[in-house]
């Protein structure tokens, strides 16, 4: 049997170095395994849950779809958008219906923005949430069994959901018999985790982000404010707790890593150090820069990318579904 894997993003834009390092090459390597079959996808109903921006959510589909291109993403995955499938919100009911209520109440997400109303007294403890925000976890469910995907590669934030499909799965199983494969989480590594400009882990949320399509001039800038200690030059500095040297080490090879790390020992300037990585970082990000600025500009073309895979996705979605449907009851009635 093939592995079957299966990526998921929600269209926030255009990536950063930490999203590059820690989910997109991981999951372009995982998808030229061998006796893999890969799945890609675009999850721009889910993004709905929070963006009620029409323009925004268009435009970052463009953009995150150019970025994973940019990057490698090729024909060896099926590449799609969430939306080019009804037979994932048609999923989305069917695994509605066999859901715990309870099961959802659990969901971190949705517990911590309960609890942030009711530590404002007065306040109704629904304030803001939406059916799209409670019932997250149940789309993201039917993303994954509609293929029966059985290996999801996701960051900590995302154990939770993979936790509740394989519940969603098993009690659907249990009704109705053995339909879905439980699939497992393949968690990234910690040393994927890179900072960002202030030594945090790099996020949107704490705008301490390097873009990973930057231009030269600003790729510059924003490597010169990356925080350092203030040891002067010519005094040896610490490589293991060097905010630059975490991020280098993350695009350079074997060598290039121990005589980074030889630098520090000798007393490198932190102006020098941060020259070295910018140099780079900018060769082994320039490619990709040339290639996004190509791809978005013809949105004609990632538009039939998109439209071909979910051509392709759905011979296989259709199929799965016809077998759920048949599960169900809801088939011809002779
Ligand atoms: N919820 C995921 C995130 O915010 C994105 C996602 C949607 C996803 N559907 C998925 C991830 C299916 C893995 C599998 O990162």
């Amino acid at each position: 049997m093939k592995d079957k894997i299966l990526t998921g993003v929600t269209t926030t834009g255009v990536p950063h170095l930490g999203n590059y390092v820690g989910a997109m090459l991981p999951a372009i390597k995982a998808s030229k395994y061998e006796n893999t079959e890969s799945f890609f996808l675009i999850a721009d109903y889910h993004s709905l849950v929070k963006n009620k921006e029409a323009k925004k959510i268009k435009d970052s589909t463009l953009e995150i779809a150019a970025s994973w291109l940019a990057v490698g993403l090729d024909d060896n995955s099926l590449f799609y958008r969430q939306s080019d499938i009804p037979e994932i919100m048609e999923l989305n009911w069917i695994l509605s219906c066999s859901t715990a209520k309870g099961l959802m109440n659990r969901a971190h997400a949705y517990k911590s923005l309960i609890n942030q109303n009711q530590d404002l007294d007065d306040r109704d403890v629904d304030k803001g949430i939406n059916m799209g925000l409670y019932c997250y976890p149940i789309l993201m469910a039917a993303d994954i069994l509609i293929f029966n995907a059985n290996k999801i590669p996701v960051g900590k934030d995302q154990l939770q959901h993979i936790e509740m499909t394989r519940d969603i799965a098993n009690r659907f199983n249990y009704h109705y018999g053995d339909i879905f494969e439980l699939p497992q989480a393949i968690l990234g590594d910690q040393n994927s985790i890179i900072p960002g400009i202030d030594g945090r882990k790099m996020s949107k949320s704490y705008s301490n982000t390097i873009p990973l399509f930057i231009d030269e001039k600003r790729l510059k800038k924003l490597v010169m404010r990356i925080k350092t200690d203030s040891k002067e030059p010519g005094e040896p500095k610490d490589y293991s707790s060097s905010n630059l040297f975490s991020i280098f080490k993350s695009f350079a090879r074997q060598e290039e890593v121990s005589d980074y790390k030889e630098k520090f020992k000798n007393g490198i300037s932190w102006g020098d150090a941060k020259n070295i990585l910018f140099d780079h970082l900018n060769d082994h990000l320039k490619g990709y820069r040339e290639n996004y600025n190509k791809i978005i500009r013809d949105k004609g073309c990632i538009e039939n990318i998109l439209k071909e895979g979910s051509i392709k996705a759905r011979e296989i979605s259709t199929k799965n579904l016809e077998k759920i449907r048949s599960a169900i009851g809801i088939k011809k009635i002779s």
